[in-house]
């Protein structure tokens, strides 16, 4: 569904219409799966805009994948406004989306919606969050404050430590039903889309099927609406062992080691840079320069 022109909230809340009577990616009468994917700063979004993905998530990703920290919990509304900020200066044609980091939501409903505002200052067209039917009133102030929401549920990355590590939810059928409940309240509270995230591929597809907004899936199988993956995983921007669901495209972290290697060993043996990397004088002011005594090679 990608064009030059700028991609909106209601096109996407409306992608499952685009197609009478579907609502799942698996049917073969459905609309075209949706695409977003990660991106933290002005190439990365730029690389994504000329791939041409739906959605561009400015995720709290951002702390592990660029930063380097352990988990998502260390970014700030801060950080992430800086973040969005450079992947609105490309001004990509994808729907910005970018996650309200942990505690950022989670206080009051008036804190919400001050830090979801200055995600919006920075360029985002939307915000996303993390949990169901506890964040309701946060959601609906935040719609009430003409701010849309993309609800996120299943694995939480922010509750890594309620949650006990980053396990697969909704195993058995009183959590997948519950996961239900939590989707079908979001969309009632106005959230224009729902990312699923590490829950079984037969939850994703419940509930998929249960809503008339998209879901974008992430460990999720492949019954969603659309599939979220972050940028350095499916570029390959990093060696360690990717998880399950993810498919590496390229392998960008070694083709880059290779590059920097070479560099490194043209500057060590005098071969960079050479003549035509150069700039140089005119004939007439490298003479000028030779009277006072300095010879220019
Ligand atoms: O922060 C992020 O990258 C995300 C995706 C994994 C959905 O929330």
């Amino acid at each position: 569904m990608a064009t030059s022109k700028r991609t909106t909230v209601p096109a996407i809340r409306d992608h499952c219409l685009a197609v009478p009577g579907s609502s799942s990616a698996g049917s073969s009468s459905a609309a075209q799966p949706l695409v977003m994917v990660t991106a933290y700063d002005a190439p990365g979004a730029r690389i994504a805009d000329e791939a041409g993905v739906d959605m561009i998530l400015v995720g709290d990703s951002l702390a592990m994948v660029v930063l380097g920290y352990e988990d998502t919990l260390q970014v700030t509304v801060a950080d992430i406004a800086h973040h969005t900020a450079a992947v609105a200066r490309a001004r990509p044609s994808a729907l910005i989306v970018a996650d309200l980091p942990w505690m950022s939501y989670h206080i009051s409903v008036e804190e919400t919606v001050r830090n979801a505002a200055e995600l919006i200052r920075a360029g985002a067209q939307s915000v996303k969050l993390e949990g169901g039917r506890k964040r309701l009133p946060m959601i609906e102030a935040l719609i009430s404050a003409e701010i849309p929401v993309m609800g996120h549920l299943g694995l939480t990355p922010q509750s890594l430590h309620a949650m006990g590590g980053y396990k697969v939810q909704a195993r058995k059928s009183e959590a997948a039903l519950e996961l239900l409940a939590d989707a079908k309240a979001l969309q009632h509270a106005g959230c224009f889309s729902i990312v699923l995230e590490g829950v079984p591929d037969e939850v994703a597809r419940m509930v998929t099927e249960s809503l008339d907004i998209p879901t974008i899936g992430i460990g999720a199988g492949r019954q969603c609406d659309g599939q979220v993956l972050v940028f350095h995983d499916l570029l390959g921007l990093e060696d360690r062992v990717p998880a399950k669901f993810v498919r590496k495209y390229a392998s960008l972290k070694s083709d880059a080691v290779v590059a920097v290697r070479q560099f490194a060993e043209d500057v060590r043996s005098g071969c960079f840079p050479d003549d035509s990397e150069s700039y140089h004088l005119s004939e007439q002011q490298a003479e000028a320069l030779s009277l006072y005594g300095s010879q220019p090679s």
